[in-house]
């Protein structure tokens, strides 16, 4: 018999496919969240899986996993996975950087417009048959040109929607780890503030950072507080480095102008009181959907697996590894050095 990958969710089936060549595939056709038991039932019996943002796996899902040595996330952030518990397993870790960069960039800057200009919510309006009510005070938005535009967090995404932000006539400001060097900033016409800073001088504030324990509800009451009444707040990141209800308030009380979400705490489960208000702008973790973009991804995450099982002419090598180095570290023969 073949050695067993698990395939988490229908991903495209021509590109999944090139998995059977060397093993045997088995694919979910169901779509959404597994129980962690389900998962770790699947698991037990494969060498490899293609999992999404969609599977929480640490310790537990692999503990009856003997012959498990690679997952493949499709996906750039991989919170979803507890690295340290599976590189002391043993287990390879890959991830999909890079080549969503600029689509997500797009996005980023498509939700930000849509907060500040209320395209979805006037779009609800005309829908519901309101424009007779039409003044000239209907669906006033806050501009975007010759505004400030602050990036929390500036790797590849950031850098993109800051590239953006100069042919809309944006000032940038972003706060980070650490400062970009001098050659990017200019080339990105940005400039590295302190994160008070960025919450006090930001017009539109977008947040592009990976999520960690760290960061979690690092924009709370206090932090929202800091913000102008007239800014926006974009998310594309992950939800939990926003308080939620903190934010709830803020767009209730007229304390922030408005909010454009792609990411939740509780996904796909939505904070009902942002449900229920007009002025954010929800979408349901699509900034990365192209079509073109999304394959890539998944062919991505098929070559990393391939590669990371020692199969196909990456052998050993997988493109994007995530914990290479800490295998290592570790002394687990994960991947050849
Ligand atoms: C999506 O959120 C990703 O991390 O790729
Ligand atoms: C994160 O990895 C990014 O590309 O911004």
């Amino acid at each position: 018999v073949r050695p067993r990958v698990w395939v988490s969710q229908p991903l495209f089936g021509d590109i999944v496919g090139r998995l059977r060549e060397d093993f045997d595939v088995v694919e979910t056709t169901q779509v959404g969240k597994h129980p962690p038991a389900e998962i770790a039932t699947a698991l037990s019996s494969s060498v490899g899986a293609l999992v999404t943002l969609n599977d929480p796996i640490g310790a537990a899902e692999v503990a009856n996993a003997p012959r498990l040595r690679a997952i493949a996330n499709v996906g750039v952030g991989y919170n979803n996975l507890d690295v340290p518990a599976l590189t002391a397993a043993g287990i390879v870790v890959t991830n999909t950087p890079d080549l969503l960069t600029e689509t997500t960039a797009d996005f980023g800057f498509a939700l930000m417009m849509a907060a500040a200009r209320r395209i979805t919510e006037a779009e609800r309006w005309l829908r519901d048959g309101q424009w007779r009510q039409w003044s000239f005070e209907t669906m006033l938005g806050v501009d975007l040109h010759a505004s400030t535009l602050g990036i929390l967090g500036m790797g590849r995404i950031g850098q993109g929607i800051a590239r953006r932000a100069a042919g809309f006539g944006m000032r940038v400001r972003y706060h980070n780890r650490s400062p970009l060097p001098a050659e990017i900033e200019r080339e990105c016409h940005a400039e590295y503030v302190d994160f008070d800073t960025l919450l006090t001088s930001a017009d539109h504030l977008v947040l592009v950072l990976p999520y960690s324990r760290a960061v979690h509800h690092l924009i709370d009451a206090g932090a929202l507080a800091k913000m102008k009444p007239t800014a926006t707040l974009t998310n594309i990141a992950r939800g939990g480095i926003v308080d939620e209800d903190a934010l709830a308030d803020a767009l209730a009380g007229g304390r922030l102008a408005a909010a454009g979400l792609d990411v939740y705490e509780g996904e796909p489960a939505v904070n009902p009181r942002l449900l229920a208000l007009r002025n954010v702008v929800l979408t349901p973790h699509i900034a990365s959907g192209s079509l073109a973009t999304r394959r890539a991804m998944v062919s991505l995450a098929v070559d990393n697996l391939i590669a990371a099982l020692g199969r196909g002419p990456q052998a050993g090598h997988p493109p994007t590894p995530v914990n290479a180095d800490a295998l290592a570290a570790a002394g687990k023969p994960g991947l050849k050095r």
